[in-house]
């Protein structure tokens, strides 16, 4: 005899079978939930895989494209894209980010021409291109923001000239969103979405990103003069708000798993288009945990991307994508 207070009810009915569970299973996780962040290269020679994120690589424009199709295949909807540029071209005030014959607007054209319905990301901040490593431009060892802002206008106006669908501030200026916009509307460009990195953090779980890139900074200042502080979850209400206000399509949390409590707060209050990025490090972490044999990686990478659905986020970027896409299956 059961010695619940409630005889009648039992929980667990409703876990018998896999088709009972299917049924009441109140968040699923597609491959359209998921968005593939890529690096590409401006470097001559193959492919560089990046040693701290097995199964990632620097890739050529070529080998990009055949990355692409993969994703596109698996039924990824958008890809992220983040150049590594010749360290002869980084300069302090970051200006390669708006040649209209630099590497981002290459990977676009070509990723056009071969996939034209696949959503492409591209990044607005200066870190690719910075000689050191930040995100802004940098003026009497601080960064400035209304000059950075003047600096991401350009960027993101070559960008979309080039043909982007998305374009994605990271680089956490006050201000930018609302400009962005302004550029791109004035400029004929009023259908290409803003991405807004809102609620950036200044985070650790970045490391193996700016080993990638080798964007790691360099002098300047602190990347946590512009990314938010770890304590805080009002203040990033008050972000993902200016942004929003100021036009963004779309809201990021970064990182994902330390921050799902934000993630929630974020589609609770506003209930806009939310994003979580589980970034590098937290990629790393399931693959070497994965490779040592101490976790499933599959089941525990679906059960994390899971966790981002079920805490209200649309969708997700993680470096897993077109595994854990290829792994759900169409
Ligand atoms: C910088 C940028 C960073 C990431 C995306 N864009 C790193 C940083 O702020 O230093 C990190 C992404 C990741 O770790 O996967 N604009």
């Amino acid at each position: 005899m059961s010695r619940s207070l409630y005889p009648h009810r039992r929980q667990r009915r409703l876990r018998t079978r896999g088709a009972v569970r299917d049924l009441v299973r109140e968040s699923v996780l597609t491959p359209s939930d998921l968005i593939q962040p890529l690096f590409v290269k401006q470097q001559p020679g193959p492919d560089e895989p990046i040693p701290s994120m097995p199964g990632q690589s620097r890739h050529t424009v070529a080998s990009l494209v055949e990355r692409c199709r993969r994703a596109w295949a698996a039924g990824v909807p958008a890809v992220a894209l983040f150049p590594r540029v010749l360290d002869t071209i980084k300069t302090e005030d970051g200006r390669a980010a708006w040649d209209p014959d630099g590497l981002v607007p290459e990977a676009i054209s070509a990723l056009k021409a071969a996939l034209p319905e696949l959503l492409v990301i591209t990044d607005v901040a200066l870190d690719p291109y910075s000689s050191l490593g930040q995100d802004g431009v940098v003026v009497d060892g601080e960064i400035h923001n209304d000059r950075t802002i003047e600096a991401l206008i350009q960027q993101a106006v070559c960008q979309a000239r080039a043909g982007a669908d998305v374009v994605a501030p990271s680089d956490m200026m006050d201000g930018r969103i609302g400009a962005i916009r302004d550029a791109l509307d004035e400029h004929g460009f009023t259908n290409t979405l803003i991405f807004a990195y809102s609620a950036k953090y200044a985070s650790a779980f970045y490391g193996p990103f700016r080993d990638a890139l080798d964007s790691a900074p360099r002098g300047g200042t602190d990347k946590r003069t512009y990314q938010m502080d770890p304590g805080n979850g009002d203040e990033a209400l008050h972000e993902v708000e200016m942004d929003l206000a100021e036009g963004a399509d779309w809201v990021m949390v970064k990182p994902g798993m330390p921050y799902l409590d934000i993630v929630w707060r974020v589609k609770e209050t506003f209930g806009r288009p939310t994003f979580a990025y589980q970034v590098s490090g937290e990629y790393a972490m399931f693959k070497a945990a994965g490779q040592q044999g101490w976790i499933d990686e599959r089941t525990c990478v679906l059960e994390a991307l899971l966790s981002f659905k079920r805490a209200g986020a649309d969708g997700v970027l993680t470096y897993h994508a077109t595994e854990a896409a290829e792994w759900l299956g169409r």
